[in-house]
């Protein structure tokens, strides 16, 4: 039977034991064109064992199984060469335990065609935009960054990436090296769990008190209002309820399908 696995893992980046940057690149060679937000499918063989009362005949039918999960993509659609994923392993999870596994080499499924709508398409231009993501929700924003750094999409841009650890912040030189080039540009990591004796001397907090009008404005130094600004969400999902619900609260509204409005966000489960 034909190997499904269709690309390559050309690099691999262990920026902790449970956080890496996985390089991708398609057999074809060819980075179909995608927006800067969206994500692909990536998969490998499911080899677990057939339930045991599966009839022999349905068995015998079984084709290649695969274990598949969407991954936002954070290279840039300008990068040709490859397709970079920010990924954290769930280490009770089905796909990330095989993806530890993989070596630079090793064959993988990437599908062809990127998919979501959590791109800066629909967002007005001229906006200050604040992204704001728990963990690998990062990898989104790194894309748009990457993409249309320099371009005047936004007035000021805020990327907010709330952790446990410091060790769990993704990219945080190349997002430090933008914000040197660039005064228009906020850099906020996060951290929940990093000891108070550890050294770090950034801000300990999850997302939401940071939102809060006078935590926001001392920080970043603007006020977050929804006449400015655009709020874009990625990550854990309890996190993008409560941040939804206190910022509908104060005026900003949950952008639809039918509706036009400044919250944006993609829920990681
Ligand atoms: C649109 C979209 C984009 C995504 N992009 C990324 C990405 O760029 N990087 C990434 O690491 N994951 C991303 N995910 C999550 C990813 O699809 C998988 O769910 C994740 O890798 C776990 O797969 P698994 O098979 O190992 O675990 P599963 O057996 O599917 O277990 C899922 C459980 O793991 C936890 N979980 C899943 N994803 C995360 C996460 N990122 N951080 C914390 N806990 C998590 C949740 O508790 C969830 O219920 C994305 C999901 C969606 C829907
Ligand atoms: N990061 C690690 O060290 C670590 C270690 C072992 C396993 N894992 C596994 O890796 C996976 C991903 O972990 P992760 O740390 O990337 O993601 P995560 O659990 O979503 O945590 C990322 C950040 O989001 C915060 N958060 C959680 N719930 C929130 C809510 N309701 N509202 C606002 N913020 C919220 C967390 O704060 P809190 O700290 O307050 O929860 C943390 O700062 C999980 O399956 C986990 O079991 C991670």
């Amino acid at each position: 039977m034909e190997s499904p696995l269709n690309a390559t893992l050309v690099e691999r980046i262990d920026q902790n034991p449970e956080l890496a940057v996985f390089r991708i690149r398609p057999d074809s060679g060819e980075i179909r064109p995608f927006e800067p937000g969206q994500y692909a499918m990536l998969a490998l063989i499911n080899d677990e064992p057939l339930p045991a009362n599966l009839p022999p005949a349905a068995a015998a039918r079984t084709k290649v199984r695969l274990i598949k999960r969407a991954y936002s993509i954070a290279s840039a659609p300008k990068a040709r060469d490859h397709m970079e994923f920010l990924i954290v392993l769930v280490k009770e999870g089905r796909l990330t335990p095989k993806l530890w596994q993989l070596k630079v080499g090793d064959r993988i499924l990437l599908e062809d065609q990127a998919k979501g709508e959590f791109t800066l398409n629909h967002v007005p231009r001229g906006k200050n935009i604040v992204m704001v993501s728990t963990g690998t929700g990062l990898a989104p924003f790194m894309s748009m960054l990457r993409q249309y750094h320099g371009q005047g999409l936004w007035n000021k841009l805020v990327i907010i990436n709330g952790c446990r650890y410091v060790a769990d912040f993704g990219y945080p030189d190349e997002l430090k090296d933008y914000v040197r080039r660039d005064p228009n540009l906020t850099y906020l990591p996060l951290a929940t769990r990093e000891p108070v004796d550890s050294g770090w001397n950034g801000v300990r907090s999850r997302v939401n008190p940071i939102l809060e009008a006078d935590e926001f404005k001392k920080h970043v130094g603007f006020p977050l209002d929804p006449e400015n600004c655009v709020v874009m969400l990625c990550g854990n999902p309890d996190m993008i309820d409560g941040v939804q619900k206190s910022l509908e609260g104060r005026g900003f509204v949950t952008n639809t399908k039918e509706t036009k409005g400044n919250i944006y966000f993609e829920r990681y489960w």
